[in-house]
């Protein structure tokens, strides 16, 4: 089993995320609650952190999606196994812990647009831009990565290992 060595400390992350909060509290008219969706299994954790340091109330929903791969690779194919509750005129955030090729959530956007929200913000932890596979808007993102880095931590995993660190590292191969 590879050796996670810290990457991003769990103090840089909160930080990241309150900053993340207020450009995110700035972009949606007051009074009108933004209505996140996290994509899990990875966003549960940012999702949580994010929505305690928005200074205003929200209402919260999930989205669940498998790219098929192996291992550390996606294969493009990208399911919506969860579909979130309708979104029609709510001004909806969607909350990503990385964003990769970029498939999961062009797939999530699509679905999402066809049901006319009012406006559509993408949030993103991290992101590995040399990655991308789809020309998908990231509208706030917390941290770029490097392509060759295979992160996990904060809710992300390898193999359903790791996602409860409280902070980002990197997997050493060993
Ligand atoms: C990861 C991550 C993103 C997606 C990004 O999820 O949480 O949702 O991959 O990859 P992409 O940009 O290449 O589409 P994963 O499929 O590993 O599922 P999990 O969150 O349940 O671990």
């Amino acid at each position: 089993m590879p050796t996670p060595t810290p990457l991003i400390s769990a103090e840089q992350i909160q930080a990241r995320v309150g900053e993340l909060a207020t450009a995110l509290a700035h972009r949606i008219p007051d009074g009108e609650p933004p209505h996140l969706i996290g994509v899990l299994k990875g966003g549960f954790m940012f999702l949580a952190d994010l929505v305690r340091a928005l200074p205003r109330p929200v209402t919260v929903d999930f989205a669940r999606l498998a790219s098929y791969g192996t291992g550390t690779t996606s294969s493009g194919e990208v399911q919506l196994l969860t579909a979130p509750h309708p979104v029609r005129d709510r001004h909806v955030v969607v909350v990503e812990d990385i964003v990769d090729t970029g498939l999961t959530l062009e797939r999530l956007r699509r679905h999402l647009l066809a049901d006319r929200p009012r406006s559509l913000t993408t949030v993103a932890l991290l992101d590995k831009p040399s990655r991308r596979r789809s020309d998908v808007t990231i509208d706030l993102v917390g941290f770029t990565v490097e392509a060759d880095r295979f992160v996990v931590g904060y809710g992300l995993d390898l193999d359903q290992h790791h996602r409860q660190l409280p902070y980002i590292a990197v997997l050493d191969p060993s």
